[in-house]
């Protein structure tokens, strides 16, 4: 397609409603004549499972839909698979109304474009690891040999090399749910839909799943719709990150967007426990440099400069403002005894530094080790601001009183 900055949409639903029921359709006139979802069940019996729900995927994105028990999450996965169809509104995939293709096509999308992973593993306990895994490739006919080879591979990406013949009820979860990846990765799927895949395994194994998982989508490149009731589980692996509430979206943002400016009390208290440096990037609390000096001035002029700015030390750049150092205003005094004239004589290399995307997090080790300023560099190394311990204290701190953004 073209190849402008802005990234292609792969999955796209518009106006999403999925009623559960014997008449639906009169359900949403129901609806449009302002009946609420409560008096619709009282009186009539149906479940409004989702609402109105639109939202857009980019191609290779990680979208995370979260939201508590019952919300609508695994009904819209479902609509995006066909395995049942919306009430009202329209899916596209690929710019291709769902809604428009015919059986054959809905079950070639099934088969080679579009993956599921589901909470309860769902393998055959009586097939060994690798024909799990090559079910779907099984399913598309491929010869076996070939299916094999192909699953074997899949099998060492999820780290389960060596347990091919094993039947999958001799595994652990975590190990179940390493088959059940492999299994949808396994037919190379240009989508992944994972349906709390991770919400079974315990603490410490997720953990681990979530790291590999990313890990792993390095060196393959998929579009994933990931579902999740757990709030940090959504912030670690959402790019974006859609909140649902009773089949409505209610915030749709990147973590820090949720984290920082919760839409309502529902997602606010979601986010309560959410410590800010986890997610809020050093962008947010980095200041301007106090005080910047090249490499080829002197020793004079620093302490001059510092003096001026009332600090205690500068930030030493090189001609492309790349940052070379840091120095204090006592070794800049000792350079000018000890007769030196350029800064470039002084520079160590010693500079803590971090980049403008990390969050704030990580900058607390490095501010714990060393007196020395944090500074931050872009990707080549030019030096773009610096973190002050004040206010790394209070982007900590801010976190303890809840948000400081609720109102
Ligand atoms: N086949 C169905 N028939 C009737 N109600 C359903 C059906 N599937 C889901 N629901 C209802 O729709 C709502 C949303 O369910 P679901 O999408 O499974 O939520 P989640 O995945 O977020 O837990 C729930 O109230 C659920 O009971
Ligand atoms: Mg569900």
């Amino acid at each position: 397609m073209s190849e402008t900055e802005t990234p292609r949409v792969k999955i796209s639903c518009r106006n999403v409603w999925k009623i559960f029921g014997h008449d639906p359709q009169n359900t949403l006139n129901l609806i449009q004549n302002g009946m609420t979802k409560e008096e619709i069940l009282e009186q009539t019996g149906h479940i409004i499972a989702v609402r109105d729900i639109s939202f857009d995927v980019n191609e290779g994105e990680i979208f995370v839909i979260m939201g508590l028990s019952g919300s609508g999450k695994s009904t819209i996965i479902r609509c995006l698979n066909r395995l049942i169809d919306p009430t009202s509104g329209q899916i596209f995939i690929d710019d291709v109304d769902l809604a428009t293709m015919n059986e054959t096509e809905i079950r070639m999308t099934r088969r080679h474009q579009i993956s599921m992973v589901f909470q309860q593993f769902a393998l055959f306990p009586h097939r060994s690891v690798i024909d799990n895994v090559a079910y779907g490739l099984e399913v598309q006919g491929i010869p076996k040999a070939e299916r094999r080879e192909r699953a074997w591979e899949v099998l060492n990406m999820v780290g389960l090399k060596g347990w091919e013949n094993y039947h999958t009820y001799e595994l652990s979860g975590g190990m179940q749910q390493r088959v059940g990846l492999a299994r949808a990765l396994a037919v190379d799927p240009e989508i992944l839909l994972m349906d709390e895949a991770f919400s079974a395994l315990d603490p410490l194994i997720r953990r681990q799943m979530q790291d590999e998982f990313l890990n792993l989508l390095t060196q393959v490149h998929k579009t994933i719709i990931f579902i999740t009731h757990d709030l940090s589980e959504a912030l670690k692996m959402g790019e974006r990150v859609a909140i649902m509430k009773d089949g409505l979206i209610v915030q749709l943002g990147s973590p820090e967007e949720i984290v920082i400016g919760p839409a309502d009390d529902y997602v606010t208290e979601f986010v309560r426990d959410v410590p800010r440096s986890k997610v809020v990037p050093v962008r947010n609390i980095m200041k301007d440099p106090a005080v910047t000096l090249y490499s080829w001035q002197g020793p004079k002029v620093a302490v001059h400069e510092m003096r001026q700015n009332d600090v205690q030390y500068a930030f030493i750049l090189d001609p492309g403002r790349r940052l070379r150092g840091v120095i204090t205003r006592d070794e800049a005094k000792q350079a000018i005894k000890d007769g030196i004239t350029r800064l470039s004589k002084l520079v160590k290399g010693n500079a803590l530094q971090i980049g403008p995307n990390q969050p704030i997090e990580e900058v607390i080790p490095l501010a714990a080790t060393s007196d020395n300023p944090v500074a931050v560099i872009d990707e080549d190394e030019r030096l773009i601001g610096e973190i002050l311990r004040t206010e790394l204290l209070l982007g900590m701190t801010r976190e303890d009183n809840g948000n400081d953004t609720k109102q």
